[in-house]
């Protein structure tokens, strides 16, 4: 453990990927009130909300009304979805500093999250982030279904790596690997990262995103840990878990990861009470239980035995 870095960088994904599959509309006024929650807990990077149709993610709609909430968060970045030129526009008008473009390793799930294929995706995406890095804006990249898509089954290092590639030589400064469906074993990222290595992409500018859905998730952390990575995404509570969509559980719960992370002495700048807050601004709004075991526990036994 003596190699592992000491400082993690966690991307709060909650108010966005979270969010995005709660059937429970959340009030403006609540999402405003749960990404300040987060910053005061020690996040550092908050992903707010997505600029993508309304109709695609109606959750998300009022992306615009969320940012002009959220005006002084000193240190914290806060960065919102963008998945094409209109999506551009407007995060530009809400002043957004960092975006994210996301495509996926494969073509079919491309087709179904924005109607185009995977290889056009990668064309489309290239002047956006041109122009988003001309104008001073970080831009992230995402490749979603890396370890298994729900329409093409299996998917091969290869098609993933091959996508992260073009997404860092369009300009993003860092590229989210994304276990969509929750289908990673640790063997699974071992193996893949074990490839990427092999094919030569820089580390220090890929995150990992996994979700819990087969619980594998934090296993798969300290999967990459071991092997450099420092930037994973998580999400407050664990939030985004649908009791009735099988395969739509949500991200890693960032108290599980914080929990476990501190626990290794590693370093996250996150308060683990402040955190538990900031998600029930959140419990007390949804319509099932935050899956989040150390959420869970904290309600129990608020804190431990000295
Ligand atoms: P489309 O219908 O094909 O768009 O949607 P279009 O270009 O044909 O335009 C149709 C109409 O939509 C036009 O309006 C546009 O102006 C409007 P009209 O002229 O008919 O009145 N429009 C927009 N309106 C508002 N904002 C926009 C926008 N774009 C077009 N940005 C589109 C294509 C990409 C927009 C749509 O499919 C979409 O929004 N998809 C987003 C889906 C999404 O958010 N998925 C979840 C995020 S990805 C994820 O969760 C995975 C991740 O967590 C990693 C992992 O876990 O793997 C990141
Ligand atoms: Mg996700």
């Amino acid at each position: 453990m003596n190699s592992m870095p000491q400082l993690v960088e966690i991307v709060e994904v909650g108010p966005r990927d979270g969010l995005q599959n709660e059937r429970v509309r959340i009030a403006t006024a609540t999402k405003v009130h749960f990404v300040k929650a987060l910053a005061e807990a020690g996040l550092r990077r908050i992903e707010v909300s997505s600029f993508v149709h309304p109709k695609a993610i109606p959750q998300l709609a009022d992306a615009e009304q969320v940012f002009a909430g959220l005006t002084e968060l000193g240190q914290c970045r806060l960065s919102a979805l963008v998945p094409n030129e209109k999506g551009l526009e407007r995060a530009l008008v809400a002043h957004v500093s960092e975006i994210a473009v996301f495509t996926a390793a494969t073509d079919t799930f491309v087709r179904h999250n924005i109607h185009e294929s995977l290889s056009e995706s990668l064309v489309h995406f290239g002047p956006i982030v041109t122009r988003a890095i001309g104008l001073g804006i970080r831009v992230r990249g995402y490749v979603s279904t890396v370890f298994g898509c729900p329409y093409e089954g299996k998917v091969s290092p290869q098609q993933g790596i091959a996508v992260v590639r073009s997404l860092l030589d369009m300009g993003c400064a860092e590229v989210s690997i994304g276990d969509t469906i929750g289908v990673a074993t640790p063997g699974d990222v071992a193996r893949w990262l074990d490839r990427a290595r092999a094919a030569g992409l820089p580390f220090e500018r890929l995150a990992l995103h996994f979700h819990d859905t087969r619980g594998t998730a934090l296993a798969n952390v300290l999967i990459g840990l071991q092997q450099g990575i420092t930037v994973f995404d998580s999400s407050a509570g664990g939030l985004g878990g649908c009791p009735y969509a099988p395969g739509a559980s949500g991200n890693l719960a960032t108290e599980d990861l914080v929990y476990a992370l501190h626990g290794m002495g590693y370093d996250t700048g996150v308060d683990l009470d402040k955190l538990v807050e900031a998600s029930n601004v959140i419990a007390n709004k949804i319509d099932h239980l935050l899956p989040s075991r150390y959420f869970q526990a904290a309600r129990v036994t608020p804190c431990l035995p000295a």
